[in-house]
């Protein structure tokens, strides 16, 4: 008799989309298996700006919408009438940008006569886990750190999620963009000071961690300040690669203290890493290392599954649809809610 199975999964094609900020996404999954996810970025337009525009953003998600949706299609070698259901993030995000994904889920739903099922964006990034190999076991906790969120969770099974930490101010995410933006390198600002760190000197800039004593919360906004303080004071002569080692430095070291301070706290044995900023491999690395000499299992998707995608939406409406959970025609879209 082979093991249990994991999770009790939708047997069809689901079809995902996901436009809560600024990337167009749509995907095929089918149980826990990733058919096509395919990710229309919009970095290029916003770079422009230098952080994303939403009215900007709503636009481009219309004229890319539907391409996508017959990428993901095409690309999962399926037709319309393969897909049993329809899955969409309407929460949280930019209002506009919701709007545009959640409308296109509803005709299609509609129109194929298929249950519609609204999915929280993190519960998605949460999810992505989902499409490893081997996934980590429940209950485990879960580190998310995106470009709006820095959360502590206990997960004790899919839908059972529990808040221990959070920033209490900016995003990780954040931190990377803002002191990206500070040192004039491009956006989004994590990847950028990760390529800038490389050969830079994580010790030359010693920067502030944010909270002291015995917490599992975060802060980053005083990080953004000192990286300010510091373009000021060393102006032509700051070295670039050093500041941006010693800013990802920071940020991957507090990460990585204040997780290992909540695993003990909660006396759990298993961790995942999800979101834009898991894309990160300096806090990857260090993740892994900490979980391997605390004798704890590490899971953190690939790359393409930590940052914003449709087919960690598949991967969380996938367990809801098994349940039979699905939503009305009247879903709605809302810009902020808790997960
Ligand atoms: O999850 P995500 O794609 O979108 C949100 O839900 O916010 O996360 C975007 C965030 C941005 O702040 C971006 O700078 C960060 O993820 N990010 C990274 C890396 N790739 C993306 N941060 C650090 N290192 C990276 N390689
Ligand atoms: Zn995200």
């Amino acid at each position: 008799m082979g093991a249990a199975p994991l999770l009790t999964l939708f047997e069809r094609p689901i079809l995902a989309i996901e436009t809560s900020c600024d990337e167009t996404s749509a995907a095929v999954v089918v149980g826990r298996r990733v058919l096509s996810n395919i990710v229309a970025s919009q970095v290029a337009m916003h770079q422009k700006w230098g952080g994303v525009v939403p009215e900007a953003a709503a636009r481009a998600h219309v004229e890319s919408i539907l391409p996508v949706i017959s990428e993901a299609l095409t690309t999962a070698s399926l037709t319309q009438s393969d897909i049993g259901a329809v899955a969409v993030t309407n929460r949280p995000g930019l209002v506009g940008a919701l709007s545009v994904g959640v409308t296109a889920a509803k005709a299609i739903a509609y129109s194929l006569h298929i249950p519609l099922i609204g999915v929280h964006h993190l519960e998605g990034h949460l999810m992505s886990v989902l499409s490893l190999d081997e996934p980590p076991p429940f209950p485990h906790t879960s580190l998310i750190v995106s470009g709006g969120h820095t959360e502590l969770v206990e997960i004790k099974a899919p839908g059972e999620y529990r808040i221990v930490g959070q920033t209490i101010d900016d995003a990780a995410g954040e931190a990377f963009d803002k002191g990206a933006r500070l040192l004039g390198l491009g956006y989004p600002g994590g990847l950028s000071i990760q390529n800038a760190a490389i050969g830079g000197n994580p010790k030359r800039y010693p920067l502030p961690q944010g909270l002291s004593g015995d917490t599992i919360d975060f802060s980053f906004s005083g990080l953004k300040t000192a990286v300010l303080r510091l373009t000021e004071k060393e102006g032509a002569n700051l070295n670039v690669a050093d500041a941006a080692a010693s800013l990802q430095e920071t940020i991957v070291n507090v990460l990585t203290k204040r997780t290992m301070r909540a695993m003990e706290r909660l006396g759990s044995d298993a961790l995942s890493l999800v979101g834009g900023v898991a894309a990160n491999i300096a806090l990857r690395n260090r993740l892994s290392e900490a979980c391997v000499a605390f004798g704890y299992t590490f899971k953190t998707p690939e790359l393409a599954m930590c940052t914003d995608n449709a087919a960690m939406i598949g991967l969380a409406a996938s367990y809801r649809l098994a349940r039979g959970e699905h939503d009305g025609w009247d879903l709605d879209v809302y810009p902020n809610a808790e997960l």
